[in-house]
């Protein structure tokens, strides 16, 4: 087993291992004295692992209820999240109980958004059902949901108390789901590691089935250490965190413009070779990154572009949280493995992302 110890506000183990999940019971346990714990799941991770997870709790001592919900963005919702909150408050929990999220970023955030607000703050459990959650969402405390008017809008900071990873786990992703976690590791590649990204960009990891998940596993360890430096030195994302969100300010304006049919590891990858992109073309990148990127992308079976115009990703970029003033705060790739934040006035963002999609590279 792999561990990754993270120094926030609070500090946690993030645990790294085959077959873990079904240990989970014995690992909480560690943590708390046998209490009440409420699994948070959408139905489809629920008819999964609800049962594998709520017998290993059972078999410690712990008290399970469990909270179901439609799978999919959509259901990030102010209505769900009131709808856990009064099952909190029926179920009687109290502060000595645990939430315990079980699969991804969606489930993450919201439960654990009802983790930070239920009784005005309650311990909270990770277990990442997906690649994407385990190399970010799950890690770090940024909980929420959306809003009509974008992505992530409404939302709390709130540490896990631990986050369990199991690779098995992700062998039941399809194909598609596998790749959206393999974007957000392409971005940390570009964020500050070029031997991960060496790695990932030939397509050997595109499938679940048949990618060495040794090597596997170690690439998460990489990308958790990553986040962890990082949110230890910004936890509360005012400063350097926002490197975190490479490729993600373009990446939310496709989802949102898409009404989030096009998912956060799809978007994040058009984001990312978008900017990268930009950042040639303004020449604060080396020439050649943004084909590097989006040959990385094409053999993981990714994409880097979209249907929609400039104009329409400009604007539903618009909103983004990390907009102050007149400006957005962009993470500009200048060489794989180096990146650096620029504002951009919201008024030049047209202009950017026009000439960022326009044929030639
Ligand atoms: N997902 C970006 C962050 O945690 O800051």
């Amino acid at each position: 087993m792999r561990t990754v110890t993270v120094t926030a506000s609070s500090q946690y183990q993030v645990l790294i291992g085959k077959g873990l999940i079904r240990q989970c019971g014995r690992l909480l346990e560690e943590l708390a004295d046998p209490c009440r714990v409420a699994i948070i799941a959408d139905d489809r991770v629920d008819s999964l692992y609800g049962n594998i997870v709520h017998a290993s709790l059972m078999y410690e001592g712990f008290s399970v209820a469990r909270f179901t919900f439609p799978h999919g963005e959509a259901s990030k919702n102010l209505t769900i999240l009131g709808e856990i909150l009064e099952f909190l408050a029926e179920q009687q929990f109290s502060r000595s109980d645990m939430i315990l999220a079980l699969g991804g970023g969606v489930t993450g955030d919201l439960a654990g958004f009802a983790a930070a607000v239920y009784l005005r703050g309650v311990p909270f459990v990770q277990i990442p059902t997906t690649l994407l959650a385990a190399v970010d969402s799950s890690v770090g405390g940024k909980t929420g949901i959306d809003l009509k008017g974008g992505k992530n809008l409404a939302g709390a900071f709130h540490q896990p108390a631990m986050v369990i990873c199991d690779p098995d786990v992700f062998q039941s992703l399809s194909e598609e789901e596998f790749q959206n976690g393999i974007s957000e590791m392409l971005k940390y590649g570009v964020l500050g590691d070029p031997e991960l990204f060496d790695k990932l960009a030939g397509g050997d990891f595109r499938d679940p089935k048949t990618c060495d998940m040794q090597a596997l596993e170690e690439m998460i360890e990489t990308c958790i250490a990553m986040k962890r430096d990082i949110v230890a030195k910004d936890e509360f994302d005012t400063g350097i965190r926002q490197f975190l969100n490479l490729g993600h300010t373009l990446g939310h304006g496709i989802e949102k413009e898409s009404r989030y049919q096009i998912s956060h590891g799809r978007a994040v990858a058009i984001g990312l070779y978008l900017i990268a992109r930009a950042a040639e073309r303004a020449e604060i990148a080396e020439k050649g990154i943004a084909r590097q990127i989006r040959r990385a992308l094409e053999n993981n079976g990714l994409p880097w572009e979209c249907a929609f115009t400039p104009s329409a990703v400009a604007k539903a970029a618009m909103n983004d949280k990390k907009r102050r003033g007149g400006k957005i705060h962009f993470v500009f790739p200048q060489k794989i493995g180096s990146c650096r934040i620029i504002p951009i006035p919201v008024d030049a963002m047209e202009e950017m992302v026009e000439d960022a999609m326009s044929r030639e590279e």
